[in-house]
Formats: structure tokens, sequence, C-alpha cells
């Protein structure tokens, strides 16, 4: 038996194989059975290491199904192996990091008590929603970025002068990023999102986007309302081509058709969430902070 297993859980299958492969360990698959009441059964098909075993599952819808299948699969490997790391590609509740209104449980707070408990020494995320999350931890934790990928797949793109543009003043340290990488400039949008529905609303009045190619860069698409919003300001703002690169395509019910139909010519994101977008493959950026 290898000194290191990777157990994968069933939402990041796809990629624990990638990166197990890269490391030379073993593989450890696991079988889930979900019963009508919604729990998750969960059998692990395979030995851990008594050494390291690194679990490497993303919490994405059904979120809470796969936080708990998540810490399951830590608990089992922590009774097992002296270590275990959780990689979480999409690490879900990061936004829940703060009281924004009184009263709103900080759900990072709990999540940081439960890791710990369950038994994972390190946690590694990649582009979590802000690190202000990980505060909340505490065990080792490290964010890596699917920024590099991200931009070697628009490199090859060949847009036409692109500008990079963040669809918040949040993101624009993630925007300057990008636009550094690929050798451009970058701008923010100013946006307001109504805390309590959830709407979003895009303040900026005018920016010179004329005849340049526009990447929208997020760390993340959910509804994809931010998305929508800014690209129907920046549509009428006469640029050329719109193209979206993101870290986390959750693209929740038809968002994808919403984007698409607000004028967004092609969605690029990562592999932390499986699907039809997620063409950018951050194995290696995983396996480099394992
Ligand atoms: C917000 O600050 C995030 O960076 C994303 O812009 C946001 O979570 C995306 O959510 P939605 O697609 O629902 O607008």
């Amino acid at each position: 038996m290898s000194k290191l297993s990777v157990i994968a859980g069933k939402s990041s299958e796809d990629l624990a194989k990638k990166v197990s492969k890269k490391i030379k360990a073993d593989f450890v698959k696991s079988g889930i059975r979900i019963f009508a009441d919604g729990e998750s059964k969960i059998t692990l098909n395979g030995k851990i290491s008594e050494r390291k075993a690194i679990v490497i599952q993303s919490i994405h819808p059904p979120v809470d199904t796969n936080l708990v299948q998540t810490l399951s699969l830590i608990s089992k490997a922590k009774e097992i192996s002296s270590e275990v790391i959780a990689v979480i590609p999409y690490m879900g509740y990061a936004r829940q990091d703060r009281e924004f209104l009184p009263g709103e449980i900080v759900t990072m707070k709990v999540l940081g008590k439960l890791f710990k408990c369950a038994g994972a020494s390190k946690i590694i995320a990649v582009d979590i929603h802000s690190m202000i999350g990980f505060k909340h931890f505490k065990i080792k934790a490290k964010n890596v970025s699917a920024i590099p990928e991200l931009v070697e797949y628009i490199k090859k793109m060949k847009l036409k002068n692109p500008l990079v543009i963040s669809p918040d003043q949040g993101g624009k340290d993630r925007a300057q990023e990008f636009a550094k990488k690929l050798g451009s400039n970058y701008i923010a949008l100013e946006k307001k999102r109504d805390r309590k529905t959830g709407k979003v609303q895009i303040k900026t009045k005018n920016v010179d986007v004329e005849n340049r190619d526009l990447i929208l860069v997020d760390d993340m698409i959910s509804t994809g309302g931010s998305i929508i919003k800014a690209t129907q300001f920046l549509k009428k703002q006469e640029c050329e081509k719109i193209y979206v690169a993101c870290t986390h395509a959750l693209l929740m019910n038809d968002a994808e058709r919403k984007i698409k139909r607000a004028g967004v010519t092609k969605i690029i994101s990562a592999n932390t969430i499986p699907g039809k977008t997620s063409i950018v493959d951050i194995s290696n950026t995983i396996v480099k902070a394992i």
C-alpha cells in the first residue's frame, strides 16, 4: 500500500482521480446511496493509508449533503490515517463569513469547528470567496488560485484588445491579477446587492469599452444575477464580445441559458465543480498545494 491515499468524494471524483494519479497515491472511491429521507449512506471502496489521507470533495449543491459526506470521509480517514488533509475545491458557505445583518449566523465559524472536530489537520480550497472565511478555522488553511490556468486558456483565444472586468468592487484585486497575467488592463464595476432579496443592480454609469472584447471575471456564478446585470450594462456600451471566466460555475437552475441570452459568448470555468463549462483543469495547482 502507498504512503498516501486520495479519498474521492462523489462530487469531485474526476478531479480527485487526476490528483491521485499525479501524486501516485492509492485512489479510494466512495460509493453513495441516498436514502428516501435524504440521508447519505457512504461506503469506501479501497484501503486508506495509515500515514496520510487526502479527502477531495467540493461542497457544491446539494451543499448540506456534500458537507456531511465530506465530514464523514474526513472522520473515517482520521480513524486510520495519522494525517488527514481536506481539499475542498469549492468551499460552500464561504460567503457566510461575517454577520452582514443583525442576527445572521456566521456559518463559516461552525464549519471551522466541524472540520477540526472531524479530524482534518489542514484544509486547502481553490479561490475561496474571501480569506475572512478561513479566519474561523483553527487548523492550517491554504487558498490556491485557478486564475493562472484560466488566464492561460483565455490567452489561447486571441481576443480583440481584451479588457478584464470585475462585476463588483469586491472582485477588484482578482480582476487586477487576471489582467496583469493576461497583459491587459481592468476595470471594476459598482454593484449593489439587496441583502434581503439578493437582487443586484449595476451603479456604474459609463465605461470606455468600445471595440474591445471583454472578460468578466468572478470567483463564482450562482444564480447568474451579477453576470447578467453586468453583461446587460456592458452591451449598451458598444463593446465587442463578452466572455466570462470564473473559478466555480454553480450555474443554478437555468443560469447558463439566461447568461447566454443576456449576450455572453462563452463561459469558461475551472473543474472545481463538474459541468459543461468546467473546461480548465486545476489538478496541477492542487498537487502543488498538497
Ligand atoms: C459576490 O460577491 C460573488 O463574488 C459573486 O459575484 C456572486 O456570489 C455571484 O452570485 P450570483 O451569480 O447569484 O449573482
